[in-house]
């Protein structure tokens, strides 16, 4: 659709030319017929002093003279307009039509940022969640209720910054998060289809505003080996060990704690139960939350729980699990061993929007390092690859694979 309004605008510009045209000859007509049936009225009753054949014409010296050279140099003119008017406009014609999306772009940019406003300001406060440029912040008291519908505690659930999340999800699959929102999270519904108050082209503006506010993956990048460096204690722009299978463990939980980019960047939010409010305050705060956190890291949340064997049982090997993490899920698409793609993975490596590779949130290091650290959370040997994994012996001699010690 985004692709097709373009023309309509171009269209509807050129049918108001046409028609101020359309209308300047019109009038025109209007005007010569009015005058040829008025002078033609003359004539009525005086047919032989004015018959057209008798009335005394130009001599030849006069046709063949000024008058000549008169009609053909105005006809010259017209040709050059003409020949030359044409390829002019169609030299300029591309640059119109770029000129007419650029400005219809900007229109979505400016209405999308228009509904990702403060209510105060007349939007629908997507910034108040999820902080003003997307930059990530906390929901509201958020209402925990149990099965039976009793409630149970409000507790404070981290907004993920969204300024990075076409660096991650493609335009579908976010069109498909604001439409039908995240069950089960405080990240409502705002389409039609699911029940919320926009119309899909409203969706469509938040989402073009969403594409301005991204940041680069380099940004995003540099961003999150920050925030690792926080987490681990070391210096700024320090060195970082990815196959420290500490390291790994940090970026599963990564921002969660210090509220970095509403921990957009971590594993557990989707994959830990409750680990997008475990850090927060809690009402009251001797709430029993047993049932709704679980501090045991991939215990399975909005994502599967990320259970014993992933190597090889899902994926047959690291770098497979490795590429998994890069592009992420797609939906009705097979991943892995026996996987169906929802397209809720998000491809934490790579942008599933431009056809570049490897320009997405996280380095290759960090892609590694999580690998490594998700596939021995249930206590399994890390796979090949992985800092401790089990080694093939340079020679082997009973043909069986050996550990190579722990990390
Ligand atoms: C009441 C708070 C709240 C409001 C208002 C809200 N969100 Fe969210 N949103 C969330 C939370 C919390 C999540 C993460 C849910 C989860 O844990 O899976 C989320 C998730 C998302 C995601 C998916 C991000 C990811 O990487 O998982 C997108 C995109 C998003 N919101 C966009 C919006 C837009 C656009 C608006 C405004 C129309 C909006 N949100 C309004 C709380 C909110
Ligand atoms: C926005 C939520 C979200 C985030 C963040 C996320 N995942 Fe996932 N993940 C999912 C969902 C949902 C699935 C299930 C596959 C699907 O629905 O497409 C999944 C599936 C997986 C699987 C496949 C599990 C299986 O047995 O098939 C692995 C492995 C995985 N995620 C690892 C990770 C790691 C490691 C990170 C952090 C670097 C991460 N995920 C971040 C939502 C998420």
């Amino acid at each position: 659709m985004i692709a097709l309004l373009p023309s309509v605008v171009a269209a509807s510009t050129v049918k108001s030319v046409g028609a101020v045209v359309a209308v300047v000859v019109l009038i025109g007509f209007v005007a010569y017929v009015v005058v040829n049936i008025r002078s033609g009225r003359e004539e009525i009753g005086s047919e032989i002093e004015l018959a057209p054949n008798r009335k005394p014409y130009y001599s030849d010296e006069v046709l063949e003279g000024p008058r000549l050279t008169r009609a053909l140099s105005t006809g010259l003119v017209l040709l050059a307009i003409s020949a030359l008017g044409v390829p002019l406009y169609w030299l300029n014609e591309p640059a119109r039509q770029d000129g007419a999306v650029a400005q219809f772009d900007a229109t979505f940019v400016s209405r999308g940022s228009k509904l990702f406003a403060p209510t105060a300001e007349g939007g629908y406060n997507c910034a108040g969640c999820h902080g003003p440029e997307g930059t990530g912040g906390v929901a509201p008291p958020y209402t925990l209720t149990s099965a039976e519908g009793q409630f149970v505690a409000a507790v404070s659930w981290k907004a993920p910054a969204i300024n990075t999340v076409l660096l991650r999800f493609s335009e579908e699959e976010v069109r498909d998060v604001l439409v039908y929102g995240r069950p089960g999270s405080p990240m409502p519904a705002w389409g039609e289809a699911g029940g919320g108050p926009l119309t899909s082209q409203q969706i469509d503006e938040l989402i073009a505003y969403l594409g301005s506010i991204q940041l680069s993956s380099s940004e995003a990048k540099a961003q999150t080996e920050e925030a690792l460096r926080i987490r681990l204690g070391l210096e700024p722009g320090a060195f970082i060990d990815y196959t420290d299978p500490a390291v790994g463990k940090a970026i599963f939980n990564l921002g969660l704690a210090t509220g970095t980019a509403g921990g957009s960047y971590s594993c557990a939010r989707c994959h830990t139960k409750g680990a997008s409010f475990r850090d927060g305050p809690v009402s009251p705060p001797n709430a029993d939350l047993s049932n709704y956190i679980d501090f045991k890291d991939g215990s399975g949340a909005n994502g599967f729980a990320l259970t014993s064997g992933l190597v090889p049982r899902q994926f047959l090997t690291l770098d497979a699990l490795i590429q998994f993490l890069r592009i992420g899920s797609e939906y009705g698409v097979l991943y892995g061993q026996r996987g169906v793609g929802s397209g809720r993975m998000p491809g934490l490596g790579d942008n599933p929007n431009t056809p570049e590779a490897a320009d997405g949130m996280f380095s290759d290091g960090m892609l590694r390092a999580a690998a490594c650290y998700e596939s021995s959370l249930e206590g399994d040997a890390p796979p090949l690859g992985c800092k401790g994994s089990l080694a093939i012996p340079s020679a082997p001699q009973s043909g069986t694979l050996t550990p190579a010690g722990g990390p």
